[in-house]
């Protein structure tokens, strides 16, 4: 059977990450979190990538991830960096090689659920205090969002828990016609 493959997909803080180890876990499929794969294969962290060779480098960086993690073999939950799909071509690219599900949170509950230490390591948003870094949401989420909203399955989070969340991606993946 060919390889099954969830890509995981929204703004940062949204919980990529998170819901994608617990999905893997759940699921017994295998992982893959693009930014912690560019850190690895870049030997340093994400702030270093993008203060010693700017976001462009850390972009055709991310790209090669994205091309490989679609192209992953045996079942994998893909989670991928808030900016990796907000370019044309990348979403197709990925419904094309399985599912894409855009997890959909509220600003204020983005805002949140990133802590001072979780802003510092997003170079985008460093330093942001909560009404700076809701200012930054509502500007930017917009223009994400056109990708974003391509996903096969938009999860309108709410104020729904996490648990309650995972269970609706965990029964969607079942229900979907997984390729
Ligand atoms: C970015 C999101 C980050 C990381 C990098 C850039 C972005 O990933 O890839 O800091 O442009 O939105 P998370 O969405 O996992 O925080």
């Amino acid at each position: 059977m060919a390889a099954r493959r969830v890509f995981l997909v929204g703004f940062m803080g949204c919980g990529k990450s998170s819901f994608g180890r617990r999905l893997a876990s759940e699921l017994r499929w295998g992982l893959i979190d693009t930014d912690r794969e560019i850190e690895h294969r870049a030997g340093m962290t994400i702030p270093e990538i993008f203060a010693t060779q700017g976001e462009e480098a850390f972009r055709t960086l991310e790209r090669q991830v994205i091309d490989d993690a679609a192209a992953s073999e045996g079942d994998t939950v893909v989670a991928l960096g808030g900016g990796a799909v907000c370019r044309e071509g990348v979403m197709e690219a990925l419904a094309a090689a399985g599912e894409t599900i855009y997890i959909k949170m509220p600003t204020a509950r983005l805002v949140g659920r990133m802590s001072a230490v979780g802003r510092a390591r997003r170079p985008k948003i460093a330093g942001m205090g909560d009404a700076e870094l809701a200012a930054f949401i509502e500007k930017t989420l917009p223009e994400r969002e056109k990708f974003y909203n391509r996903a096969n399955f938009v999860l309108d989070c709410g104020a729904a828990s996490d648990g309650t969340l995972l269970r609706m991606m965990l029964q969607h993946i079942g229900n979907s016609n997984v390729k």
